[in-house]
């Protein structure tokens, strides 16, 4: 077996294993058809010295944004074009690790092998160096497809300010105590364009979990499983709302009234 960034490591190898788990269940979900979706986690702090020094194993590539946050960061990205299917079992070959260089607007891949990273990666590190910058302690961000979601974002009713937040939250309890900040909604844009990258931000000021219309979502956490759980709460009250509507009638939704007990009790930011 070749010698892999992990050995040794298993505070690192922990992280990886993480996404894998998740990159299974964004499959078994039926979210990430061919290469659909892309997660990638910040590992600066189980960076060692001996990372440091490892050398590139490919070209130095553009981000194509300058994140000054970033200098010597290292994350590890999905491959662009793998599917998650391959990522859940194979992850070192699935994905890689880069490393940030020093003008903040450029990176090169440093282990296992050269795998280029996801096409959202404008995305992804523009939220890693928002997040840093506002000194918050979440390292991993996901985007995937999930099926009711993204159908609902097919709705402009649904689309206007708060409105599905609102709809999701009142089908199941949990939904507003496992996502209490809400879904945000993005107009439609090109995949893996910057314009993308850029809203995705404006709206991560106020949401943990945002919708590219017609397209995705995007999730942040604190690691890549409690971004997979947001997701998976706000596609738990979607499924309900559609069944719902499928036997043939609106569902009722809980009142504001206990939305507004249940922030109360849980202490909800919103
Ligand atoms: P990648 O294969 O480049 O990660 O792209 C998948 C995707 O979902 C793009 O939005
Ligand atoms: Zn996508």
């Amino acid at each position: 077996m070749n010698k892999s960034i992990l050995d040794g490591r298993p505070q690192l190898t922990a992280e990886v294993n993480k996404v894998a788990e998740v990159a299974g269940y964004l499959w078994q979900k039926g979210w990430a058809e061919r290469n659909g979706g892309n997660i990638t986690i910040n590992i600066t702090e189980w960076v060692d010295d001996e990372i440091r020094r490892m050398p590139a194993i490919s070209p130095v590539k553009p981000i194509g944004a300058t994140l000054p946050h970033l200098k010597g960061c290292y994350f590890f990205c999905k491959g662009t074009n793998r599917r998650m299917r391959d990522l859940a079992r194979w992850p070192m070959q699935n994905g890689s690790v880069i490393r940030i260089l020093d003008d903040c607007a450029s990176y090169v891949i440093i282990a296992d092998e050269p795998v280029a990273p996801t096409s959202e990666l404008p995305s992804h590190l523009s939220v890693h160096n928002y997040l840093i910058k506002n000194g918050s302690p979440y390292k991993a961000s996901l985007h995937t497809h999930p099926i009711e979601l993204i159908a609902m974002s097919h709705n402009p009713a649904f689309l206007k300010k708060d409105v599905l937040t609102n709809l999701l939250w009142s089908m199941i309890p949990e939904t507003k105590a496992f996502c209490p900040r809400g879904l945000g909604i993005i107009p439609y844009a090109l995949p893996s364009s910057v314009e993308l990258a850029n809203a995705t931000l404006k709206e991560l000021d106020d949401y943990d979990v945002v919708m590219w219309e017609k397209h995705g979502v995007f999730a942040i956490g604190p690691d890549i499983m409690e971004a997979f759980d947001m997701v998976d709460t706000l596609s738990k009250s979607a499924q309900i709302y559609i069944n719902s509507r499928c036997m043939g009638f609106e569902p009722t939704g809980m009142s504001q009234e206990q939305m507004h007990e249940m922030s109360i009790a849980f202490h909800l930011p919103k």
